[in-house]
């Protein structure tokens, strides 16, 4: 049909019918689509200040953080961590071990490392009472979910995340048993705090006391249906990991977990033209670190993306599941497939 005067065409009645057709099918549809309102992304970068800080056990600081007006903080529950963006640029993760209902101020406590990349001693020698920080939070990559039996295992201070979770689980009346490992009890947090609740439910077992513990001595208590939270040092987490297949097993590392068919390979820092050999059980992360002790790392896990850096050339063997391929990599877990990278730094 031709077009009328102003370019419009005529309406011929059997499109106006199926278009009157069409658009109820699609406001039918739209009655069935659940409308997911459009939530504006939070900025959770916070600026505290360092309200108490308090020696924990050997070389465990407690640290108190509020805000420096003494207004509310954004809610959390157990599991979740803060990133702590430290006065030299490093960038550290912690769990936050205080009470969840405390909105006024988040607690997290941190074991010296010397040997350590030096985040944890910044902590300790510099965040003083009234020192501020910045910090970004709290996230959760360690979520407790709802359980009617749970079994905590905790390695030193693996105990920071386990600690409210225990709580958590007391208050709610939930069938729970913890077995808290260290060194010696001086070693280990908040023992104090953990008197207080019943004591049938805890047993401490220290190296010295006990020996190092062997995965059955920490799944003792592990029934079908339990759900298993643990934290500790790599070596507690792979014997659970290993040994374990009752329940549902949770676990947070502080530590690197080990290499898996490592290959040695060679790294050529674009920036200075320097070539740095990575050994087959060590990471890029570790072997540039040893060159470059400024390079930007924190979770060493492949999970928090600080250490993400462009790659130039080379194939990337991509090792972590937020890493999509592309031209970067996490030099905490990544490797190179063609034994030679070119990297950004
Ligand atoms: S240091 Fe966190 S992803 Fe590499």
């Amino acid at each position: 049909m031709p077009p009328d005067l102003r370019g419009r065409r005529s309406r011929d009645p059997f499109w106006v019918v199926v278009g009157a057709l069409f658009n109820g099918i699609q406001w039918v549809r739209s009655l069935r689509t659940p409308v997911i309102p459009y939530v504006r992304p939070v900025d959770r970068g916070l600026t505290l200040v360092v309200q108490e800080t308090r020696r924990e056990a050997a070389d465990v600081v407690g640290l108190r953080l509020g805000a420096p007006d003494g207004g509310l903080l954004p809610r959390w529950q157990p599991g979740c961590h803060l990133d702590l963006l430290l006065p030299s640029g490093r960038r550290r993760q912690y769990s936050l071990c205080g009470d969840p209902a405390d909105r006024r101020s988040y607690r997290i406590a941190v074991r010296r490392l010397p040997a350590g990349g030096g985040g944890s001693i910044e902590v300790h020698e510099d965040l003083v009472e009234g020192r501020t920080v910045r910090v970004q939070g709290p996230r959760n990559a360690f979520p407790f979910l709802a359980s009617e039996s749970y079994l905590f295992l905790a390695g030193g201070i693996g105990i920071t995340p386990i600690l409210p979770m225990v709580q958590a689980a007391e208050r709610a009346g939930a069938d729970w048993r913890l077995v808290y490992t260290g060194r010696s009890r001086e070693t280990l947090p908040f023992l104090d705090e953990l008197a207080g609740l019943p004591p049938g439910r805890i047993v401490i077992r220290t190296d010295d006391e006990h020996g190092v513990p062997r995965s059955a001595d920490l799944l003792r208590d592990a029934g079908p249906g339990t759900a298993v939270y643990c934290c500790g040092p790599a070596p507690m987490i792979d014997a659970v990991r290993g040994a374990f297949s009752a329940g549902t097993l949770h676990y947070e590392r502080f530590a690197p977990a080990p290499i898996v068919d490592g290959r040695p390979f060679t790294v050529e820092l674009a920036r200075t033209g320097t070539t740095i050999g990575v050994a087959a059980g060590q990471s890029a992360l570790e072997a540039i670190k040893a060159e470059l002790p400024s390079v930007a790392y924190s979770c060493r896990q492949g999970f928090c993306g600080t250490c993400r850096v462009r790659v130039l050339d080379g194939t990337v063997d991509q090792r972590a599941a937020t890493d999509q391929g592309g031209d970067s990599m996490l030099i905490c877990v990544s490797r190179a497939r063609g034994g030679h990278l070119t990297l950004d730094l």
